[in-house]
C-alpha cells in the first residue's frame, strides 16, 4: 500500500543485504519509525515485543529471522535452536510455525554453504506469496462488499458499513491485509465503503493501526469503543463484519483478537453477516476444536492497567487507568465457533466455515 504516495511494505530486505527492515508498530499511529533487524535475537525481539504483529507478518518476520540466523551459523544445530527461539516468541498465530516449517523444509538436506542464499530466497518468497494471497482475498471479499452495497443502495443507503476488529490490514501482513484487503479493493473500485473500527483494547490495534492505515488510504472510517458494535448492529448500521484470524481450525473455528467472539454473537443475533478473511497458512489442519485446543496468549497485565497515547503537548505518555492494587487479566485472543461464521474469505474463494466448506477449496487437505 502507499503512504503519502510511496509504496510501502511492512518488512523488506535492507539495501546492503545484511539485514531486514520493519516499521516499529509500537510507535504508531503517532510516529513512523523503521528499525533494522540484523540478528536472530533482533527478529525474536521484534515479534515478542510486537514491533511487528498480525499473524502473516509474524510468519514473514520469523522466516527472515531464520535467514539472519543462517548468516551467523548455518549448521543443523544452530537452525534447530533458531527455530525454537522464534517459535517461542508468541503462541497463538499459527503462521509463525508454518513459516518456520517452510524454512526448515527449504534448508534441510542442502549443503551448509548454500543455506544463507536459499534462506534469503525462501523468506523473500514467503513475503511475496503473502502479498499475492492477500490481494486475492481482497478480490474475493470485495465481491461481498459490492453485494452488500447493492442491497444497501436498494434500501436508500448512501454507503455500505463494514465493522472490523483489531488490525487485519496491511500492517498485520506484508501488504494488502486480510480483512481490510476487500475494503481497499472495494474502495478503489468506487464503492462508498465506510468502516466501523473497534478500538480493540487492551493494545488498541484498531484505534492506533487500523485507523492509521485507513486514514493513509483515505477510506472513510469511525473509531468506536469495543462495546459499541452490538448497538450499531441492532440499529441496522452494520451491513457486514469482516475480521482476520490468527488460527482457524479444520472445522472452521476461528481464533482472533480478544473480543471477536462477542462481535460474532451480536452479529448472529442481528442477522448481520460475519466473515473471516484468512490466508491458507493461517489454517491449522491439525486442530479440530478451537476452544479446547488453541493456546491463548496471556500477556503482561500492564497492557490492561495502563494506556499509552499522545498528550496535548505532543509527547507520548503512558498512564495508569486502574486503581493501585486491583488485579487484572489479559487474554490476547478468543475463539469464535464455526457456527457463528457466515463464511471464510480465502485466496481461493469464499466457503462456509465447516470441514466440507474448507474441503471444497483445499481438497489436498481434506
Ligand atoms: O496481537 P496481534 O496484534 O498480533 O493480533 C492480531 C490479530 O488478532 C489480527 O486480527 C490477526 O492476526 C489477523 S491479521 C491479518
Amino acid at each position: 500500500m502507499k503512504i503519502n504516495g510511496t509504496p510501502t511494505r511492512t518488512i523488506w530486505p535492507a539495501a546492503d543485504g545484511q539485514a531486514v527492515e520493519i516499521i516499529d508498530q509500537t510507535r504508531l499511529p503517532h510516529e513512523f519509525v523503521t528499525v533494522r533487524l540484523e540478528t536472530l535475537a533482533d527478529a525474536a525481539h521484534a515479534i515478542k515485543a510486537m514491533l511487528v504483529r498480525g499473524a502473516p507478518l509474524i510468519g514473514a518476520t520469523a522466516a527472515y529471522g531464520m535467514a539472519l540466523a543462517a548468516k551467523a551459523n548455518p549448521s543443523d544445530l544452530a537452525l534447530t535452536v533458531s527455530y525454537n527461539v522464534l517459535h517461542s516468541t508468541r503462541p497463538t498465530a499459527i503462521n509463525l510455525k508454518w513459516a518456520l516449517d517452510e524454512m526448515i523444509k527449504a534448508l534441510g538436506g542442502i549443503p551448509e554453504s548454500d543455506r544463507v542464499a536459499v534462506a534469503w530466497q525462501r523468506a523473500a518468497e514467503i513475503a511475496d506469496e503473502d502479498v499475492a494471497i492477500n490481494s486475492a482475498i481482497g478480490d474475493n471479499g470485495a465481491k461481498l462488499i459490492k453485494a452488500a452495497w447493492d442491497q444497501a443502495k436498494a434500501r436508500g443507503a448512501t454507503q455500505v458499513n463494514v465493522l472490523t476488529h483489531c488490525n487485519a490490514g496491511w500492517l498485520a501482513t506484508v501488504d494488502w491485509g486480510t480483512a481490510l484487503a476487500p475494503v481497499y479493493k472495494a474502495f478503489d473500485a468506487g464503492i462508498p465503503v465506510h468502516v466501523w473500527v473497534d478500538e480493540t483494547r487492551p493494545r488498541n490495534q484498531g484505534a492506533s493501526l487500523t485507523a492509521r492505515e485507513l486514514n493513509w488510504h483515505g477510506v472513510p472510517h469511525t473509531v468506536i469503543a469495543d462495546n459499541t458494535g452490538g448497538h450499531l448492529m441492532q440499529h441496522g448500521m452494520v451491513d457486514l463484519c469482516i475480521v482476520g484470524t490468527d488460527r482457524t481450525t479444520r472445522l472452521g473455528d476461528v481464533c482472533n483478537k480478544i473480543g471477536t467472539y462477542l462481535k460474532a454473537l451480536a452479529a448472529k443475533d442481528n442477522n448481520v453477516p460475519f466473515y473471516v478473511a484468512l490466508p491458507s497458512p493461517t489454517i491449522d489442519w491439525t486442530v479440530a476444536d478451537g476452544v479446547k485446543e488453541i493456546p491463548i496468549e496471556e500477556r503482561d497485565v500492564t497492557e490492561q492497567t495502563h494506556m499509552t497515547g499522545k498528550n496535548a503537548d505532543g509527547a507520548i505518555v503512558t498512564v495508569q487507568v486502574t486503581p493501585d492494587g486491583s488485579p487484572a487479566g489479559n487474554w490476547g485472543f478468543d475463539v469464535t465457533p464455526a457456527r457463528l461464521v457466515t463464511g471464510l474469505i480465502t485466496e481461493r474463494g469464499v466457503c462456509p466455515a465447516s470441514p466440507e466448506g474448507l474441503a471444497t477449496l483445499f481438497p489436498e487437505h481434506a
